[in-house]
């Protein structure tokens, strides 16, 4: 387990909403150099950057033509060596997008296996038999390419689904079970792009889509074994590289798979919405003031995944990502300001997502750009300053509109600001840094009551109390102790924790 993680806080970068250091209107590799030290002053330690290799963007990246080559609008790949070198300098380790489970239609694998000619790379994605077999199960391309077979997507249909095999074989005329000789080429060939990039400097590699590499495995037991086999191979080869899952699944994930960490994410039913998103609108959110919120349903869900995988891994709370409205969307400043806070003081290893520190808004009337549809909103360019594209690019056509509004946030103008989401997430960055008991694997103990809120929880010396209420509350004090971070205002006095409506107090015991 890399050392380094404990303490990890990490930024998300969509690389071509970040900066334009260019004007060709798309942000690049040199932008993010150039904003390093922004990262930096953040309190952030770590960068997750979005698929940045060759790709015709029918997903965003996410439909890799070539994974050994940048794209040429984010750079080259000197550019990104070079971006690791200056991180590393800056004490910031970066990991890569890596989508293992698909590539682009215009990956020469796939243009390979296309073909009605029979080659080595024939088995490199699920073909049919003939193009007569298409059961309805399977989500595939009928008829369409020279090759007498029909073949399986694994998103949009620009996505074919590589070939790792079938756990459960339905169709044993095209099917092929794991651990044949071609399906094992296929997890290589995936290690293979993987050395590539460790070797010129990566630290490691979010994982796109980890669970859906073998077909018909329901509990992914085939699937695990894979990421078990890549997860020896890192140990042994590349010790401090790291692996977060898209699974969000932490015992299959962590335990099973080996990951370091695994996102928490509604996928499975684990409950991460039902603190920020959840209902109509986040009418049903924890954090919404109208109380409606179920704690414990959140708390049944996470606590067991937590103690499950807390000695092998770290769960890992994001502020947002590049798939879902930001919660801008959802809450008000004073609900996120106290998500934030609940985010960066919980055990695991949190994500942030570009832009939510300024409390960037989700834009909901934008036509969908490069396969983004209603998750565009979340990704557009990065505001900088006032002027002309909010500071992201000098271009007449930058990727996405910036927030046209009168009073968009800005770096500029949230930086200086006592009251902005930046200082309340500048701050508990700090506070995680400075105090190690709430980093990655500090002790957590979760105190709340059924059909109640507020709720606190305790971390080592320290306990974190939240009244996500729109009306004053109070609770028994966990300890004596004195307050070193308020939201929202409150107070110890007799052995009670006095919070103000939407309140959050970080207390020290004496
Ligand atoms: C999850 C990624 O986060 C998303 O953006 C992408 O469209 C799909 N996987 C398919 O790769």
């Amino acid at each position: 387990m890399p050392d380094w993680l404990k303490n990890a806080v990490f930024y998300e970068i969509y690389p071509q909403s970040f900066y334009d250091s260019n004007g060709d209107g798309i942000g690049d590799i040199n932008g993010i150099i150039e904003k390093l030290d922004y990262v930096r002053d953040l309190g952030c330690n770590a960068i997750w950057l979005n698929p940045v290799y060759d790709s015709p963007f029918m997903d965003a990246g996410y439909d890799v033509r070539d994974y050994k080559k940048v794209a040429p609008r984010y750079g080259t790949n000197e550019d990104l060596e070079k971006l690791f070198k200056k991180a590393h300098e800056m004490g910031i380790k970066i990991l890569l997008d890596l989508v293992p489970g698909h590539t682009s239609d215009t990956h020469p694998w796939f243009l390979e296996a296309k073909k009605a000619a029979q080659s080595e790379l024939s088995n490199r994605y699920i073909f049919t038999k003939t193009v007569w077999d298409a059961p309805p199960q399977y989500r595939m391309m009928c008829g369409i390419c020279e090759r007498n077979g029909n073949y399986l997507v694994n998103y949009f249909s620009s996505q074919p689904a590589l070939n790792y095999g079938f756990y459960n074989i339905t169709h044993p005329e095209w099917q092929l079970p794991p651990d044949h000789p071609d399906c094992l080429k296929t997890a290589e060939a995936i290690k293979d792009i993987m050395r590539f990039w460790l070797d010129k400097g990566a630290d490691g590699f979010r994982v796109d889509m980890a669970d859906s590499l073998v077909k018909n495995d329901d509990e992914k037991i085939a699937t695990a074994k894979i990421w078990r086999g890549i997860r020896e191979m890192l140990d042994s080869e590349y010790p401090e590289a790291a692996m977060v899952a898209e699974w969000c699944h932490p015992e299959r994930a962590i335990n099973n798979a080996g990951f370091h960490m695994d996102f928490y994410l509604d996928h499975y039913g684990n409950g991460y919405s039902r603190l920020f998103r959840y209902g109509m609108w986040g009418d049903e959110a924890v954090f919404n003031p109208n109380g409606r919120g179920n704690l414990k349903a959140f708390a049944d869900e996470y606590l067991p995944n937590y103690e499950k995988t807390k000695e092998n891994g770290y769960i890992s709370f994001m502020t947002n990502n590049h798939d879902m409205p930001r919660v801008t969307a959802y809450l008000d400043k004073q609900a996120i300001k106290l998500v934030n806070a609940f985010i960066f003081t919980m055990p695991g290893v949190p994500f942030l997502y570009y832009g939510d520190e300024l409390g960037m808004r989700y834009q909901d009337d934008l036509v969908s750009k490069e396969g983004g549809f209603s998750r565009t909103g979340s990704r557009t360019p990065m505001q900088w300053s006032s002027g002309k594209n909010l500071g992201f690019s000098t271009s007449d056509e930058p990727y996405l509109p910036v927030d046209k509004s009168p009073d968009a946030p800005t770096v500029e103008n949230q930086r200086d600001d006592p009251d902005s989401i930046y200082r309340v997430i500048t701050d508990l960055i700090a506070l995680r840094h400075k105090y190690a008991e709430l980093q990655g694997n500090g002790e957590l103990e979760f105190v709340y009551e059924e059909g109640k809120l507020p709720f606190y929880y305790k971390r080592g010396r320290l306990a974190m109390y939240f009244n996500p209420l729109a009306e004053k509350a109070e609770l028994d004090a966990a300890f004596d102790g004195k307050i070193i971070y308020s939201l929202g205002g409150g107070g110890i006095s007799c052995g009670k924790v006095l919070l103000e409506p939407q309140s959050f107090l970080m207390i020290e015991r004496n």
